[in-house]
């Protein structure tokens, strides 16, 4: 393990959204993708991840189908409540880290909507963090252009320094509790509050299979990888 890394790990996972540009009348996290929820291709990857103490996952109190799933009762699974906003769901996990981890905790935070991340990825994380954190992101391929008015471009930004943010995104759990206090408007990512107090996270070069289960075209998408990375066991080791 990383020198760096001197203290328990534990797996943050915000699943607390609506999924609303899903439109599937329910949390994206319960579709199926190849007979099996895709929160549960989720957590058993992170289950299968050793160096992973125990995964905190946050729901909505409100939330009827998480229950009905046989992996909430694995013994290293806890469930914390979410919030309002994605940052406040990860807060509560990072609040619960340090509780059972005590200062030295480190954090993965993982959206439940990515159910195809790579364990080689996740311990390219873990090998590369320095102690500022990781993010796993990939380097963006097309020309990106600012807008001005949401119509019009302002700028041509240069893409050879452009990166796309993924997750699982890697940080000690201090550090990050005590970057997510206070106003989250605006806060999308760990790495973007840990930017706004002063850190410099290091990016990683994650796969774009990695996706985020999002609109309804994206299942095709996430089942098209999913059978490539069957067909090539030895991508996930
Ligand atoms: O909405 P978005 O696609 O960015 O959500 C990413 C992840 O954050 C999802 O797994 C979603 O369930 C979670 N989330 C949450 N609490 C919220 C909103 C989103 O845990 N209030």
């Amino acid at each position: 393990m990383n020198p760096v890394i001197n203290g328990p790990l534990y797996a943050v996972v915000p699943a607390a959204g609506i999924g609303e540009r899903m439109g599937a009348g329910f949390p994206k996290q319960y579709l199926s993708l190849a007979g099996k929820t895709l929160a549960e291709h989720t957590l058993n990857r992170l289950l299968s991840f050793a160096p992973i103490d125990r995964v905190l996952v946050a729901v909505s109190v409100q939330d009827p189908w998480w229950p009905t799933l046989g992996v909430s009762t694995h013994s290293r699974i806890a469930t914390v409540s979410g919030g309002a906003a994605r940052a406040e769901s990860v807060r509560n996990g990072v609040t619960r880290a340090l509780e059972l981890g005590g200062e030295n905790a480190w954090v993965l935070v993982h959206d439940m909507a990515r159910p195809l991340v790579r364990l080689s990825d996740i311990q390219n994380l873990l090998d590369q963090t320095d102690s500022q954190g990781a993010i796993l992101a990939l380097p963006v391929v097309d020309t990106i252009k600012q807008a001005d008015d949401g119509n019009h471009i302002a700028a041509t930004l240069d893409r050879d320094c452009i990166w796309r943010a993924l997750t699982p995104q890697l940080f000690p759990a201090r550090a990050l509790h005590d970057a997510l206090q206070g106003d989250l408007a605006g806060i999308t990512d760990e790495a973007s509050a840990m930017e706004k107090v002063g850190r410099r996270p290091a990016l990683v070069a994650g796969h774009s299979d990695n996706i985020k289960v999002t609109v309804p075209e994206d299942l095709a998408l996430a089942r098209f990888y999913l059978a490539c990375q069957l067909g090539d066991e030895e991508s996930m080791l």
